[in-house]
């Protein structure tokens, strides 16, 4: 029983939309309504307010941290094999991308996987995170920097994840992503994809 509640608890933390929470806290539209639609860091960045952003990416980031960190938790606690730390990270990708709180219209994940790969391995985290940087900083192209680092994560984990259950996951997670990404992946084979920062009414 223990390992469907805390699947269900991991769902429950995804479904905390941060870039909706922020926007409201912040008197800023909801950022469904806006941009490319997407409730994440990089469409609550065309909103213009940075500090929502900044926020929403740390809130994303961290809920996925704590899902694994928990799991992790009480998997040692409870003696329980890796392989619900693994459910617990898809259940928290799952709970991002089809919240329960916000009629299942969520993100595409980029930022819940980063923190679930720090909480995973921290050289995982790291160096996807890195790769992320490099192209975004380098190209000016959030989708593009997720999707590459989407295609590397499930290498690294190959290379430094114990176990099994857990490189599945991240394998599960990467196909997901890359899956929500189908729209960008459109939009940059048309050279039609915006930059980063750039603001609403201005793509
Ligand atoms: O983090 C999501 C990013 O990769 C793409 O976002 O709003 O440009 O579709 P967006």
């Amino acid at each position: 029983m223990t390992p469907l509640i805390l699947i269900l608890v991991s769902y429950l933390i995804g479904s905390l939309s941060f870039a909706v929470i922020v926007s409201k806290a912040s008197g800023l539209a909801d950022p469904r309504s806006y941009g490319s639609g997407n409730p994440g860091a990089t469409n609550v960045l065309r909103s213009g307010n940075k500090k929502a952003a900044a926020l929403t990416l740390l809130g994303d980031a961290l809920k996925g941290w704590l899902a694994i960190a928990l799991a992790q938790w009480l998997a040692t606690r409870l003696g329980l094999g890796p392989e619900v730390v693994a459910w617990a990270a898809i259940a928290v990708t799952v709970g991002h991308m089809w919240p329960v709180f916000f009629s299942f219209k969520g993100g595409k994940g980029v930022a819940t996987a980063a923190g679930i790969l720090l909480a995973l391995d921290w050289r995982l985290g790291l160096v996807t995170l890195l790769v992320w940087l490099v192209v975004a900083k380098g190209l000016k192209i959030s989708s593009l920097a997720a999707l590459l680092a989407a295609l590397l994560a499930p290498v690294l984990a190959w290379i430094w994840l114990v176990s099994t259950a857990q490189f599945a996951a991240v394998v599960v997670i990467s196909i997901l992503l890359i899956w929500r990404h189908q729209k960008n992946i459109r939009d940059l084979l048309m050279g039609n994809e915006g930059q980063i920062g750039e603001q609403v009414g201005k793509e």
